[in-house]
C-alpha cells in the first residue's frame, strides 16, 4: 500500500549530528517522515551528511542574504511541489524573522542543549551553554525541544531530557553527554509533532 509520509525541512549550521539521527531513524523506519530539504546558512558538515543520503540540500548563506534570509527560505519551501509540513531547527544558528515564524506558527521546532528556560537566549549556543552550566555549579543539565516563537529559545517546551553534571566535567564532556540525549529527544519530539 502507498504510504503517505510527513515531509519536513531540516535547517542546520554545524556538524549535523542531530540531522544524522533524523536520517538514521527514517532509514530504520522508526520515524515516518521524509526530508524534503536540508537548508544551511553556511557551508557546514551537515550538508555533506545530507548529500551522502542524496537528500536535496541548499546553502542560503546568511552572509549573502542578510535580512532577506528568512524570506528566501520561505520562497524555497513554498515554491516546491513538496508539501512541507514542518521545519526542524537542528543546530541552526540564524534567527528567523517574525513573519516567517508567524507563517509557520507551531510548525517549527528547535533543539537546545540545556534545560530551558535556563541557559537560553542570545549568545547561548555551543560550548558557551555548557561552560555557563559548570560555572554556576549546576547538578544537572540536559536538552529541550520547543516550538519556535519570535523570541530566542522562548517558545513553548515540548519535551526535556536531563543529564547529570559530573564532578570532573569539562564543557566538552558535558556537551558530549547532552548531545547523546539530544539525538534521542529530537526523534521523540518529531514523532510527537507529526502525530498531532
Ligand atoms: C546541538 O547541541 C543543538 O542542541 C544546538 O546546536 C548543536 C548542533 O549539533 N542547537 P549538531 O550540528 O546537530 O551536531
Amino acid at each position: 500500500m502507498f504510504e503517505i509520509k510527513t515531509k519536513i525541512a531540516v535547517l542546520v549550521s554545524g556538524s549535523g549530528s542531530n540531522l544524522q539521527a533524523i536520517i538514521e531513524n527514517i532509514e530504520n523506519r522508526s520515524l515516518n517522515c521524509e526530508i524534503s530539504y536540508v537548508i544551511a546558512d553556511r557551508d557546514c558538515y551537515a550538508i555533506e551528511r545530507a548529500k551522502n543520503y542524496k537528500i536535496r540540500t541548499v546553502v542560503l548563506e546568511r552572509k549573502i542574504f542578510g535580512k532577506r534570509l528568512s524570506e528566501e527560505i520561505n520562497l524555497l519551501l513554498k515554491n516546491t511541489d513538496e508539501e512541507i509540513s514542518y521545519i526542524i531547527l537542528a543546530g541552526y544558528l540564524s534567527i528567523l524573522s517574525k513573519e516567517f515564524i508567524q507563517d509557520w506558527n507551531k510548525k517549527i521546532i528547535n533543539i537546545h542543549p540545556s534545560l530551558l528556560p535556563k541557559y537560553g537566549g542570545r549568545g547561548m549556543y555551543g560550548l558557551k551553554v555548557h561552560k555557563a552550566v559548570l560555572e554556576n555549579g549546576e547538578k544537572k543539565s540536559g536538552c529541550t525541544i520547543h516550538y519556535v516563537d519570535s523570541g530566542i529559545d522562548t517558545g513553548k517546551p515540548i519535551m526535556k531530557m536531563e543529564v547529570p553534571v559530573l564532578k570532573n566535567d569539562t564543557p566538552e564532556t558535558l556537551q558530549k553527554r547532552v548531545l547523546e540525549k539530544e539525538h534521542i529527544l529530537l526523534i521523540e519530539g518529531i514523532k510527537k509533532l507529526i502525530s498531532r
